[in-house]
């Protein structure tokens, strides 16, 4: 069981993406209420000259770009990446759209505090095309699933799902555009809850407000 603890102070988050960053633009709207009690500590992504890493800028938020290419093999770009998250020492990382898969040194150092969205109703539809492999499969409700990272693609315990409907004349970008809109509700949404509440990690299920706070440490003899 993983165990993340509520913060008593604004939570300081790390956010991983790869595109044009809406979800990650989401999260910057919100965390400039400070009653959202999370503070963006940085944003990497694995690609330069993309708008995610602009909204970043603009916003003022520290930014690294790790290109896997820099890198003589995967095991590298993968420690590197705990490394450059690490020392932002964030309670939690978010991936807003980040395409690539966490590796084991990451997962070692992050495991169960990293979550991910996928723009589809997990079990179904995991990998890089959900809107599209809906569409094509013919489901007339699809949706986006927030869920905890684990070794697999889109396979991690389940955070919280939202369903949206496919329309007929949907295209596989008419359906993303669609979901994207719930699935940056349920991002902010989740992620001001996980980082001011905590939440424990027991087997496939999560569960919110259930890790054990840290003590008060007036209450500490
Ligand atoms: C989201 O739908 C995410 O689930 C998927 O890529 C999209 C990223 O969108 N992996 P954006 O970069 O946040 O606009």
């Amino acid at each position: 069981m993983v165990a993340v603890p509520r913060k008593p102070d604004a939570t300081p988050i790390v956010v991983l993406v790869s595109g044009s960053g809406t979800n990650l633009q989401a999260l910057i709207d919100a965390a400039a209420d400070p009653a959202f009690g999370v503070r963006i500590a940085a944003v990497g992504a694995d690609r330069d000259g993309i708008e995610a890493l602009a909204r970043a800028r603009r916003a003022g938020i520290d930014t690294f770009v790790l290109p896997v290419t820099d890198f003589p093999d995967r095991a590298a770009w993968d420690a590197a990446l705990a490394e450059c998250v690490g020392a932002h020492d964030p309670a939690l990382v978010v991936l807003a759209g980040f395409m690539r898969l966490a590796g084991p040194a990451f997962l070692a150092r992050f495991g169960g505090r990293t979550l991910n969205t996928h723009p589809a109703l997990s079990p179904s539809f995991p990998g890089m095309h959900g809107p599209r492999d809906a569409l094509a499969y013919g489901v007339k409700i699809t949706g986006a699933t927030l869920f905890v990272v684990d070794e697999g693609v889109d396979t991690g315990p389940i955070v919280a799902q939202v369903a949206v409907p496919v329309h007929d004349d949907d295209t596989a970008e008419t359906l993303h555009e669609r979901i994207k809109i719930s699935e940056r509700a349920m991002l902010v949404e989740w992620v001001g809850r996980l980082a001011t509440a905590g939440y424990s990690v027991d087997g496939r299920r999560v569960v919110p407000g259930s890790a054990p706070h840290p003590p008060d440490p007036k209450d500490i003899p």
